[in-house]
This record gives structure tokens, sequence and C-alpha cells, in this order.
């Protein structure tokens, strides 16, 4: 829910006068979600919790990077495919292909807009007629390999530095919740014509995605980074940025692993994944095999794709969320970085992404107009800023005020401190640094305060992420400061609540303590109910989803 704004904000002194050039549009306005924007950013954690991303970053990652890529292929990818961060990510799709599901319509004209997407998608044309049996982009494999029966698993190094663009939150999440609203709603503005009930839609985004790039873009990016059950980077020209490590075939799987279904499912697409094929209408957790449930994350398999015993479960399942659940934190090694001086967000715009009392933002309830002007920034953006530009990393800036304040917050909030006095003798301890016992000023320790982590400024006065990082720490620590001018227990504690609320750090959602054989449950799509986001709980990490309860994703969308 949208926290109150219950706090006066103190005028800027000092040093917040350089922070006071905002950056276009509105100044003030969802400084905490921007805030959460920077840091959950690349963190599998933040960004399944606050799993809306309306916003936008220039991503770089290093030549030399490691990349994964699964496959019923065993010829290295010409053309656009998916790439995975992590190899038990892409393993869930080094699958053998069979016939077409079962359970799909007749070709129709379905089919025929799936060969369309594949002649300009995969550019590989000579295996039109297997890919029009085959739904989404099929494969290059020679007839001998693709009945031999096996998966591959293709590593990749990035032969050049690449150039992304990041879409924040769970944007590889197929789901009518919001997570593909940056796609759908701006970069394609809607022509994706009712994704939900119409096959092909991943596709079509990887085609839209690259042909801007090409086009609009002006080959300044090479692929769109989103999130899933993992990291993922759609790369639009795999012969050109990539250097074939190796391709090499995986176990082969037992039926009784994953069933004939499954198998014929992981033969459609050879993602790191792919779309679904068609939707799913389940309401009840991941339990049942044939309703959505193969999909796993982000494709078929894995967690959401054994069918006999549901997501969860199984061997590939437990090794894929345990890869990708060891990133909760952020992919590491520097992989990624983000231009946090030049960014997009909705949240700097001037428009109501809380229509209906949503608690969570919706880029697909803006009216035509305003989804143009941040599609504009977007690729203005692009064609002015580079993702390996030299900027502030105000990620790390965001983590030293999280880490300062998160334990505090939920001490004070806790309702365990029993007299306002002991409250404000806590409260005090923590400001403590900033007060000149000779010369109280309430505005100059709050400013003090609010500075401790920033950055020397630049010349530039800060850009989005200055302002919102400046201004939830501002927050925080004028909210201390009226904290301790409080009168009576209940009200001194309400403020610190009413903070929290309005901070709504993911970190407050972090288990603690988790057996090693545990990992820390948060929905992740297509897995996860509603308690699950609630309360997240440590949970064996050998099936960690198979809790039953009311599911948290609804519906299935392309
Ligand atoms: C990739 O496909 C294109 C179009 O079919 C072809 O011209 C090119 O030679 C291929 N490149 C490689 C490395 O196979
Ligand atoms: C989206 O709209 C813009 C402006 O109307 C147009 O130039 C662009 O081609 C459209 N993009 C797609 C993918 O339809
Ligand atoms: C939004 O919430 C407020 C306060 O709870 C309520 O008065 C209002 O009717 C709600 N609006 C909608 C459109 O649901
Ligand atoms: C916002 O968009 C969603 C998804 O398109 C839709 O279900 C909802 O009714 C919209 N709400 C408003 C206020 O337009």
């Amino acid at each position: 829910m949208r926290p109150p704004l219950l706090l006066p904000l103190f005028g800027a002194i000092g040093l917040s006068n350089a922070f006071s050039t905002a950056p276009k549009n509105v100044p003030n306005k969802n400084e905490n979600y921007i805030f959460n924007v920077i840091q959950d950013s690349m963190r599998q954690w933040g960004s399944s919790l606050h799993h809306n991303g309306v916003s936008f970053f220039l991503a770089g990652v290093p030549a030399g990077t490691q990349f994964y890529h699964g496959t019923s292929n065993a010829s290295p990818v010409n053309g656009t495919e998916w790439l995975a961060f992590e190899p038990e990510h892409a393993m869930v799709f080094a699958r053998p292909r069979r016939g077409p599901p079962p359970h799909l319509p007749p070709a129709d004209s379905d089919t025929e807009q799936q060969e369309v997407v594949h002649g300009e998608l995969r550019k590989r044309k000579h295996h039109d007629t297997d890919e029009k049996h085959h739904g989404p982009p099929g494969d290059h494999l020679p007839k001998a390999l693709d009945e031999n029966e096996a998966g591959y698993l293709h590593t990749y190094v990035a032969a050049k530095d690449l150039r992304l663009l990041y879409l924040d939150g769970m944007s590889a999440a197929k789901t009518s919740k919001g997570t593909l609203d940056s796609q759908d709603a701006v970069l394609f503005n809607g022509s994706l014509e009712d994704p939900l009930t119409r096959r092909g839609g991943e596709s079509e985004r990887a085609r839209l995605a690259c042909e801007m790039a090409d086009n609009e873009w002006e080959g300044r990016i090479d692929g769109v980074l989103r999130m899933e059950a993992g990291f993922e980077i759609i790369l639009c020209h795999f012969e050109r940025d990539l250097t074939s490590v190796r391709i090499t075939q995986v176990k082969q799987h037992s039926e009784g692993q994953h069933g004939p279904r499954s198998n014929r499912k992981h033969g459609d697409r050879d993602g790191p994944h792919k779309e679904g094929d068609d939707k799913h209408h389940d309401s009840h957790g991941p339990k049942k095999e044939d309703d959505g449930k193969r999909h796993g994350p982000g494709g078929p398999g894995g967690p959401g794709g054994p069918p006999h015993g549901g997501p969860g479960k199984g061997p590939d399942s437990s090794r894929w969320m345990r890869a990708i659940t060891a990133r909760y934190n952020g992919i590491g090694g520097n992989r990624v970085s983000l231009n946090f001086n030049h960014f997009v967000t909705a949240f700097s715009h001037n428009v109501d992404l809380f229509q209906d009392n949503s608690t969570m933002p919706r880029l697909a309830n803006l009216t035509a107009d305003e989804l143009a002007v941040i599609r504009a920034d977007v690729t203005n953006l692009i064609k002015t800023h580079n993702p390996t530009d030299v900027c502030e990393d105000w990620q790390v800036i965001t983590d030293m005020i999280v880490t300062r304040y998160s334990k505090e917050l939920s001490y004070f909030a806790s309702g365990s401190i029993d007299s306002v006095e002991k409250l404000q003798s806590e409260v005090e301890r923590v400001l403590s640094p900033f007060i000149d016992y000779s010369k109280r000023d309430d505005l100059a320790e709050t400013e003090r305060c609010a500075t401790q982590f920033l950055p020397p400024l630049s010349s530039e006065g800060g850009g989005i992420a200055a302002h919102a990082v400046h201004g939830v720490a501002h927050r925080i620590c004028s909210a201390l400061v009226e904290t301790g001018k409080e009168q009576d227990l209940k009200s001194a504690v309400q403020i610190v609540r009413n903070l929290v609320a309005y901070l709504d750090w993911a970190t407050w959602k972090e288990c603690r303590g988790c057996a090693s054989n545990e990992i820390c449950v948060v929905p992740i799509w297509p897995m996860g109910t509603v308690q699950d986001y609630n309360s997240p709980q440590c949970k064996d990490a050998s099936n960690p989803y198979d809790q039953g309860g009311e599911s948290y994703w609804g519906g299935i969308r392309h």
C-alpha cells in the first residue's frame, strides 16, 4: 500500500542545497520507491518482492563473462536467443524436443504467426517446417540430433563488453500482475495485442526488442536484461557478441523425473526460457502438473516443470532454486554494472502508477501520451548515455543506509521497548554522532545524519538517484528526531512504524537462520503462495514450493 505522508519534510539546509536542483519532473515524489529501485536492482530477493518494474537502466557486462544457454541443439546459436547467468537456470532448457504438446489447439492462424516469428527472429529458415509444429522459436537442429533425445548446455563468453537495457523487477515473469508492463505497455506500446490469450508473446517480445535495438536504438543496445527465477538476457546477435566455449550434453532425464508431457513441453523451446504456449488458470499454488507448473519460472521444467509431483520437487528444481537463491543479494562478480547516474523510472514522472488503490505500480494504467513520454525518455537515455559511463554506485550507498538502519528501525517499531524514555535514549544513541551538545539544532542534526553516506557532490548536482537517496535518508533522520520529541510511547512508536511502512525495505522480509539444506522462499513466478509473499520462511531446498496454499500469481500470461 502507498505509505502515507505523515512526516513533515524539513527544509533543506547546508549540503542539501546542492540537491535542490530537481531532475525534470517531480521532485520529492516517490523517493522511497526510487530508493528501493536502486537497492533492489540486479538482486533476486528485492526484485521478487517488488516485482513490478517501472524503471529502465543501461547495463554493462564485461567481455569474458560466462553465460549459459540450454537447448536440444548441439550447434552454436546464430541469431536471437535467451542467455542465463547461472548454468543451472539454462540447464532446465537443455532438453530434447519431441512432438507438439498434446494440449495445444490445432494449428491455425496461431501457427502462421509463429512461423513469421521464427523466420524473423531466428533467421533459421531451413527448419521452418519443423518449427511450425513446435510453437515458439524452434531449433536449427539437424534431424538426426533432434531425434536423439539429448539436451545440451552451451557455455559462451561475451566476446565484447555487452551493452544492455535492464528492465527491473521480475520483468521476465509472464504474469498479469504488471511484471510485463515495462515491456508490453512502454517499449512495445501495446502492440502485443492481448498477450494473455495469445501464443508467441515471448518470442515477439524478443523480436520487437531486437528490432528496436538495431533500428530505433541505432545498434547501441545488444540485448535486454530481465529477471525471472534467475537473471537472463535476450541477446540479439549470439554469433556477433559471444564466443562459444563448449557445448556439452546433459544427463538424460528419466520419465520418472520429468514425465512425457513435460518432455514434450521442453521440446518447445530452448531458452534459458521461452514463453509458455497457452494460458493457465491455476489459482491454487503450484501443485498440479497441468496448469502452468510445467513452465517453471520463465520456461518449462525446473521448479515449475516436473509433472509428477509439481514444481519445487526433484533434482532439477532443487538445483535451479539453490543456484538462483544463492543470488538473492546480487549476482556478484561485477558481472553487471548499472548506470545509476542516468536512468529512467516512471516513479519520477508525474503519473499515477497506483490507480484503484493498487499496492503495486502499474504502467499499463497510464495514458498513451504518458507512456509515449516514458518511451521517448528511454530512447533518449540510450542515445545519449552509455552503460559504462563513469558513475556513482548508488546501490552501495543505499546499502550503507539499509544496513545501518534496518535493524534499528525494526527494534524501535517492534513494541518491545516499554517506555518512551527508553525509546528516546535508543534514538539518541543513533543520532548522537550528529549532535553538537553545545548547540542543539534539529535541522542541522537531521541534515548531518541524512548526508552521512552521501558521496561528495558531482558537478551535475545529482540526478534522480541523488535526490531519492538524500530524500529517504532525510526522512529517516527527521523521523528519528521527531520520535525524540514525542511525549508518549504510542505516538513515538507510531512515527517509526509509519517510517517503516514508507520505506518498505525488502530486507525486512528476509528469513533468519535457514539451515544449510533450506532456502528462504518468496514467490518467484510461477511458484509461491500469498503466504510466501507476506512472510517468507525457510523451507526444504529440495522441495521449496510444495506447500499448497493460495497461489500468489494467479493466472499466467505470455
Ligand atoms: C547466421 O545466419 C545468417 C542468416 O541465415 C547467415 O548469413 C550467417 O552466415 C550465419 N552466421 C553464422 C556464424 O553461422
Ligand atoms: C510505438 O509507437 C511509436 C510512436 O507512436 C512508434 O513510432 C513505434 O513504431 C511503435 N512501436 C511499436 C513496437 O509498435
Ligand atoms: C481506495 O481506498 C480508499 C481508502 O481505503 C477508499 O476510500 C476508496 O474507495 C478506494 N478506492 C477504490 C477505487 O477502491
Ligand atoms: C489497470 O490496468 C489493469 C491491467 O490492464 C486493469 O486490470 C485495471 O482495471 C486498470 N485499472 C485502471 C484504474 O485503469
